[in-house]
Parts: structure tokens; sequence; C-alpha cells
């Protein structure tokens, strides 16, 4: 298997990557087709990480605007017209700095994006309010190392009554894996 430069010393993000790309697309059309007028994606721990190319392609900021947009349009050609909301927090403060850079300049003219700065657990409320009462809201919960993402950190953003999904994603680094092997 072939892979991009971009992720170099990541190679574990090329399978985060597919399977965020692999799902949330058909996922969210599914959802948009069984009549949700409103769908939020959160990206708990937004990076950018590791990929210092302007555009970001290898990051899930870039990835899940693409998919957001590219879903809001076919949705269109169906005469269902939705709200997209795009929440982004990043605790590290340069790393917020390109996010919002790159949220001011790339977010498509349909999505409302937010960038959030700081610990995501300590915005949940924040969080919350831009979801919205009647959204579908997607989490992608990509932590850093050993980050807490246990259950107590997380309880706030499972209470009703929104409907909510979570990928919470931990995957070893590949390298190591295949010296092993
Ligand atoms: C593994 S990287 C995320 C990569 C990104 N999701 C992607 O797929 O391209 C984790 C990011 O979360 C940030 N971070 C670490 N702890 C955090 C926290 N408690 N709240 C929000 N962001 C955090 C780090 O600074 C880093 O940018």
């Amino acid at each position: 298997m072939e892979i991009a430069k971009a992720y170099e010393g990541r190679e574990h993000s090329v399978v985060k990557h597919a399977l965020l790309k692999g799902y949330l697309e058909k996922l969210l059309f599914i959802m948009g087709m069984t009549g949700i007028r409103e769908i939020a994606y959160v990206d708990c721990f937004a990076g950018p990480y590791k990929d210092e190319s302007a555009d970001i392609q290898a990051t899930s900021i870039a990835i899940s605007l693409n998919i957001l947009n590219k879903v809001q349009d076919a949705l269109a050609t169906q005469n269902k017209h939705i709200t997209v909301r795009a929440i982004y927090v990043e605790e590290k403060k340069s790393s917020f700095k390109r996010l919002k850079d790159y949220l001011d300049n790339n977010c498509p003219s349909g999505i409302q994006a937010f960038p959030i700065r700081g610990d995501y657990a300590e915005k949940t409320d924040e969080i919350l309010r831009l979801c919205g009462n009647n959204s579908f809201a997607f989490f992608f919960v990509d932590p850093l190392g050993w980050t807490d993402v246990g259950i107590p950190r997380l309880s706030k953003f499972t209470e009703p009554p929104e409907i909510r999904i979570f990928n919470h994603i931990h995957v070893r680094p590949l390298k190591p894996l295949c010296r092993k092997s």
C-alpha cells in the first residue's frame, strides 16, 4: 500500500482517515434522506497535527469539510436542504491559529464553522449549544496519546434529546507493529 508523503511518521492516521472517509459521507447522507434537517460535526481533537502543508489535506479538518460539503450538495439535489455546523476544538495555541486561518479561508460557504480553543471536556456546554437541540451530531474523538476520553469525561455529550453518534478512534502506530511481525 502506497502511503502519501503527508502521512510520513504518522502512518496510523491513514487508518483513522480511511475510517472517517469510509462512513461519514454515507452516514450523513442517509440521515439527511431520512428527514434530519440539521447536522453537526464535532472534531474534539481537531489539530492540524503533523501536516505542515498549507492545504492540510491529510487532516480530519480538511477531510471532514470536504465530506460535509459533498453531502450538503448531494442532499440539495434531492430537494433536502440541511443546515451544517462544523465545530473544531483544539487546545494547542499554534495549532489553533492554523486551524482558525484555514477555516477563515477555506470553509465552503454553505457550512457554518466554529473553531474553539481549549480542552474539549471543558468546552462541553459551548459545543452542545452550537450543536443545537435538533441536530444529528457526530463526534470525532481522536486523542493524542493517552488523553482521557473515558465515558465520565464524555458523558455530557451523551445526554438526550439530540441524536448523537461517536467515532472514538484509537489506532496504535503502525510502524512498531510492522517491526514486530
Ligand atoms: C491526534 S491529533 C488530531 C489529529 C486530527 N484529528 C486529524 O485526524 O488530523 C490530537 C490533537 O488534539 C490536540 N489536543 C490534545 N489534547 C486536547 C484536549 N484535551 N482538547 C482539545 N484538543 C486537544 C492536540 O494538540 C492535537 O492537535
